[in-house]
């Protein structure tokens, strides 16, 4: 038993980060964690695994398509993937390594075992009591399930079990067009599967804008991937031929069924809160997610929650930007995060990033807008290296210019988001992105010539 200034519960990029923000800001601090590793679903079975393996597939599938163009000859290389699978393996090690090593270099107590709060002020780790004035709950997500659709982490695989999987399936079918879906699908597919996506809305990626969803669409196809939109998935039954996907069109109520060797289900992700003893506490929740207040504190004194647990997307960067913020306000300054400004990015290739409104969002504000688009078929970096599809989108306020979002399918479109991110938390006009000097030959020449094209023009098109 100890005392504590805060107990965070859960060492995700949430939890991590806000325990390392309280230790900097001089309060005793301790994490508690049941995993083997620091750094949550997102270092472990997350956005750092997944990463790994869309970078090697991306660059074998360029040694597919385009080393030769470039004159780099030699045979074409092949995939081992249980390699492959010890690289993704080792880059996670590194990561969660490097988060004990902040802990110990900050002081921070991990606290192995699942917590419990007994009671406000009270954290129960296996067993023993530990007593804190605050406690930060930041206990993540977990995937969605989906009826009739059991998932066993070997054949029937949320995205955990597509990280894992022992050989590449012939057949890989994915239900949900969302991230996980298009991110994993796009591994697999430049790996040799042939990949079938399944959506119940009429589009992929929803909450995108519109002309991203399309271009997306028509990039990916291209790719290989198909797409069966419209349709919700019913049951999944293993038979001698794989596994059979049933689903139901949505437009005319027609079942049919399709077979697949391994099935992802990436229909969404649920706040976790098992186990914590909310209810006894009497912790308000809302659709499972847990309740806050602007300065991310439950209906209970001293307890908080942060990322995905509670409103908002799930990101880690959204859960990581509370976790500081939490931390400043438990140590007594006024932590904020601007909500308006969190971007989003999906790692496939292209990329996609955004941040900001949309245009449909724009129309149902009612504001008036205009729109800057570049396409990067004008960049002259993005021609010479074969990445010159997509375009970059900024949206702006009709009268004052002033960057209202921004809208990039592209090379690195993940990197050039964060330019038009300061730019808006700046207030800037789209005339300040379009004034400021960019240096020749880069990808960010695109973002500049989208801000040229909400006044003048751009150069390039
Ligand atoms: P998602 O919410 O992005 O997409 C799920 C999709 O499944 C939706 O399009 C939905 O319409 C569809 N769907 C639901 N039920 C269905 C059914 N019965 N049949 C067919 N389609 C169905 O969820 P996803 O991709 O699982 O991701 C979960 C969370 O993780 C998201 O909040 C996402 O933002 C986050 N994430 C973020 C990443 C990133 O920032 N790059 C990477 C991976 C995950």
């Amino acid at each position: 038993m100890a005392d504590y200034d805060v107990i965070i519960i859960g060492a995700g990029p949430g939890g991590y980060v806000c325990a390392i923000r309280c230790a900097q800001l001089g309060l005793r601090t301790a994490c508690v964690e049941g995993r083997e590793t620091l750094g949550g679903t997102c270092l472990n079975v997350g956005c750092i695994p997944s990463k790994a393996l869309l970078h090697a597939s991306d660059l074998f599938h360029q040694s597919q398509t385009e080393f030769e163009k470039m004159g780099i000859l030699g045979g074409k290389p092949s995939v081992d993937l249980p390699k492959m699978l010890d690289y993704k393996q080792s880059t996670v090690e590194s990561n969660t390594k490097g988060i004990e090593f902040l802990f110990k270099k900050n002081k921070i107590d991990w606290l192995k075992g699942w917590g419990r709060i007994e009671a406000p002020g009270k954290v129960n780790v296996n067993g023993e009591t530990h007593n804190a004035k605050a406690i930060v709950i930041a206990t993540g997500s977990e995937a969605s399930t989906l009826p009739g659709v059991e998932v066993d982490e070997e054949t029937i695989v949320t995205s955990t079990g597509a990280l894992e999987l022992k050989e590449v399936p012939k057949r890989l079918v994915v239900i949900g067009a969302g991230v996980i879906g298009l991110e994993l699908g796009s591994v697999y597919s430049r790996l040799g599967s042939a990949v079938t996506v399944i959506e119940y809305l009429d589009t992929i990626t929803p909450g995108l804008d519109a002309e991203v969803q399309k271009t997306f669409q028509r990039i990916l196809k291209k790719q290989g991937l198909k797409f069966i939109l419209n349709a919700a998935v019913q049951g999944a039954v293993k038979t001698d031929k794989g596994i059979s996907v049933n689903y139901k069109s949505r437009k005319d109520d027609k079942e049919a069924s399709l077979d697949a060797d391994v099935v992802l289900v990436a229909t969404g992700r649920r706040p976790y809160t098992q186990g914590l003893g909310l209810e006894e506490l009497g912790v308000e929740t809302e659709r499972g997610m847990i309740k806050t207040n602007a300065r991310w504190q439950t209906n209970i004194e001293g307890i908080y929650a942060i990322g995905d647990v509670i409103a908002g997307p799930m990101l880690a960067h959204k859960a990581e930007d509370e976790g500081m913020a939490v931390a400043e306000t438990v140590a007594g300054q006024k932590g904020h995060v601007n909500y308006d400004v969190i971007p989003s990015v999906i790692y496939t290739a292209p990329e996609v990033a955004f941040v900001g409104r949309t245009e449909q969002q724009l129309k149902e504000d009612g504001r008036e807008y205009k729109v800057g688009k570049f396409p990067f078929m004008g960049n002259a970096r993005a021609k010479s290296y074969f990445l010159a599809e997509g375009f970059v989108k900024i949206l702006a306020d009709k009268e004052t210019d002033r960057v209202l979002g921004a809208h990039i399918i592209g090379p690195y479109a993940g990197d050039l988001i964060h330019e038009v991110c300061v730019a808006m938390e700046f207030g800037a006009a789209a005339e300040d992105i379009a004034r400021t000097c960019h240096a020749h030959p880069t990808f960010s020449e695109a973002v500049r010539e989208a801000a040229l094209a909400c006044g003048d023009g751009a150069i390039h098109a």
